[in-house]
């Protein structure tokens, strides 16, 4: 059976970057990271203060990304959810590969690295673990590193899910309302209890030339809307007229993008943006992080709401079904 180059074993053993890794110029971040005195921050939106989902509306208009605070998410909860990923990461090569992912076998769940170049021939500098958490249907425990290799990893990514399908209700009607839509109008229009919830562990090991090389290449997520936790590293850049910034590291934050399914919102029809963003890496450090995107059913067909089309302002998304658009996007075929 073919073995996979991993990142973390190459890490472990370099000391100068591989040229494959290299990007070129407009895409270093070493290069073409916003150094200037006065970089915007991205927005932090406290949620226990009244008001805060005007401010998420305009959040997601203007930047397409935004932190939150005082989401209600227990910080035991999620400094769990992170324990068991980096204990999934600490295991031995041969443990983890027990869990690789195949895609070319249908298995795209599991532990796993980008195989294939970019356009331009290059690699990005990450290994991930993949894996659908709800809803209960669609969760494959095959593919989990249960009890005998990471104690508690099940419970603890249980218990991390039902605090984001909370949350993402919280988001969805705030993100509503702020389009004038009733408070329902999102989750209804994505799926409702048939939203599909995917959790992903990014794994960026410390790399000999930072300023070279990306973790993840600029794109948007095709997710309705992702939402993060970083450990404490920072590396997420965010992409805003014409230039990359940094998303500061906020302790005890969640990171909320929104993704294509919402501005193409396909259903706000372009009034809140999908962020363009990347990821640096770290000299002496491994950043990781753990979004989880949140997607509609395959079959669903999503599209721009009738309440936002008018003779003004006209459907600027066609409508299709998710697994159409991801289909498009993924073989960068045209929408
Ligand atoms: C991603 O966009 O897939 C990763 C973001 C991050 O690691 O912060
Ligand atoms: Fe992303």
């Amino acid at each position: 059976e073919e073995t996979h180059q991993r990142v973390q074993e190459l890490a472990a053993s370099l000391c100068a970057l591989p040229p494959e890794f290299v990007r070129s110029e407009h895409d270093q971040p070493g290069a073409t990271t916003y150094r200037g005195a006065a970089a915007p921050d991205a927005p932090v939106i406290d949620m226990s203060e009244p008001g805060f989902g005007a401010r998420m509306a305009v959040a997601a208009r203007e930047w397409g990304l935004f932190q939150v605070v005082n989401h209600g998410v227990p910080s035991a909860a999620v400094a769990e959810l992170q324990r068991v990923g980096w204990d999934f990461f600490a295991l031995p090569r041969e443990e983890k590969e027990r869990y690789a992912m195949d895609p070319a076998s249908g298995k795209i769940e599991g532990y796993g690295t980008k195989l294939q170049r970019d356009l331009e021939g290059k690699k990005t500098w990450n290994d991930f673990f993949f894996q659908v958490v709800a809803p209960p249907e669609k969760v494959d425990h095959a593919v989990w590193p249960e009890s005998l290799a990471v104690a508690g990893y099940r419970e603890a990514n249980e218990e991390y899910c039902r605090h984001m399908q909370r949350l993402t209700r919280q988001l969805f009607e705030h993100l509503s309302l702020g389009l004038g839509l009733h408070e329902g109008a999102m989750a209804e229009a994505f799926g409702g209890d048939g939203l599909v919830f995917l959790q992903k562990i990014n794994f960026y090991p410390p790399c000999p030339q930072p300023e070279l090389t990306l973790g993840v290449a600029p794109h948007t997520d095709m997710s309705t809307l992702t939402v993060l936790v970083p450990n404490e590293v920072q590396g997420l850049q965010v992409f805003k007229d014409d230039q990359w910034y940094d998303a500061k590291y906020v302790p005890d934050a969640l990171i909320v993008h929104i993704g294509d399914q919402i501005e193409a919102s396909i259903f706000s029809n372009g009034t809140y943006k999908a962020v363009l963003h990347r990821t640096t890496v770290n000299k002496e450090k491994t950043r990781m992080s753990w979004p989880v995107f949140v997607e509609p059913p395959g079959e669903l067909v999503v599209g721009p709401h009738p309440k936002l089309v008018t003779d003004e302002r006209p459907a600027k998304y066609k409508a299709k079904k998710y697994k159409d658009y991801q289909h498009c996007k993924i073989n960068k075929l045209p929408m």
